[in-house]
């Protein structure tokens, strides 16, 4: 198997047989963007009821040009980094890059994702533009921001993007630390714009986590057979159900997969064999959703002061401008 030459695939089988032994049984939401987990999360991003997206993207097309305005006020000539960490398609990324040429400017933009996929296509996407050069990092965030901060350069103004909610995967004191790493990164003067997804009524996220279409279950269950492909896992797909559960003491919605029957299942690569109860669940994401005051106190706790903050009142969405102190 070539494939076990591979560095990720083999932290994938460690992570597999330590999450699995948890109670309750855990899997990271990370492993859910294999190639077809990210072409089902780009689906999701497209659904009536997954607004995220959308409400994310008006935001920038409304106010890229203040963010590059802001980026590249006091740095003269000099050619910032973007650096986006989960960058999926880059279309994102591209909003800002077209305000960069608008503005007359050069830039460098370094990608960091942990799916090939999303990774070739943003390189793709980003690659036809003259006036940015690309470097794309298949890694997880925390490696990918070491190995962009590397290329930083004096006097070089520095943009993390931290979008789509991504941050919402973290509990709460690792969403913290993480900011944290973000603002070892930079220097003082540096931006960090964070897209987080804020609290809503029950009956919206519901409808977001566990849409009507079957494209989130899809989306949940992809894991498994992830984990039959490339682990040699014996999951009977058929056997688990896509549970979304919205936990409001933890203002997060968690994701599952529930036994719907007493049942073992033997995962080679990770050498294991897994028993479930009927009804068991294994927990695979946890989103969390803020409110305004929480992203500020946030990033100020993690060295940040607010540039600027801009909210989609339909969506509930916030951007975020954070700046290094
Ligand atoms: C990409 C992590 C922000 O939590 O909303 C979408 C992933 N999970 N539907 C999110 C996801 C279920 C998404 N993030």
């Amino acid at each position: 198997m070539t494939q076990l030459t591979d560095r990720l695939v083999l932290d994938f089988a460690a992570d597999v047989r330590r999450d699995l032994a948890l109670v309750p049984k855990q899997l990271q939401s990370k492993y859910l963007y294999d190639a077809l987990g990210s072409s089902l999360f780009e689906a999701i991003c497209r659904l009536p009821w997954y607004r995220i997206t959308r409400a994310e993207r008006r935001l920038l097309d409304a106010h890229a040009s203040d963010i590059i305005e802001r980026l590249t006020r006091d740095s003269g000539r000099a050619v910032p980094l973007i650096v986006e960490l989960g960058c999926g398609s880059g279309e994102k990324l591209m909003i800002l890059a077209e305000a960069l040429q608008t503005a007359g400017r050069a830039g460098r933009v370094h990608l960091i994702d942990i799916s090939s996929q999303a990774l070739e296509q943003s390189e793709r996407t980003l690659g036809r533009l003259h006036h940015v050069s690309v470097v794309g990092h298949r890694e997880t965030y925390e490696v990918g921001l070491r190995q962009a901060a590397a290329h930083r350069e004096h006097g070089n103004p520095m943009l993390v993007l931290l979008l789509g909610s991504n941050v919402g995967n973290f509990d709460t004191p690792a969403a913290l630390g993480f900011l944290r790493e973000i603002r070892a990164a930079l220097a003082p003067g540096d931006f960090l714009l964070l897209g987080a997804d804020l609290v809503k009524p029950e009956r919206d996220l519901l409808l977001a986590y566990d849409d009507p279409l079957g494209v989130t279950a899809a989306f949940n269950r992809n894991l498994l057979v992830r984990i039959n492909r490339e682990l040699g896992g014996t999951f009977d797909i058929g056997a688990f159900a896509h549970r979304a559960i919205w936990n409001a003491a933890e203002h997060r919605i968690e994701m599952h997969l529930e036994s719907l029957a007493a049942q073992s299942v033997s995962i080679d690569a990770a050498g294991l064999t897994v028993r479930f109860g009927r009804g068991e669940r294994i927990w695979t994401e946890s989103s969390y959703k803020y409110d305004e005051r929480q992203i500020d106190t946030m990033g100020a706790r993690a060295g940040f002061t607010i540039a600027e903050q801009w909210i989609d009142d339909e969506a509930r969405f916030a951007l975020t401008l954070f700046r290094a102190r």
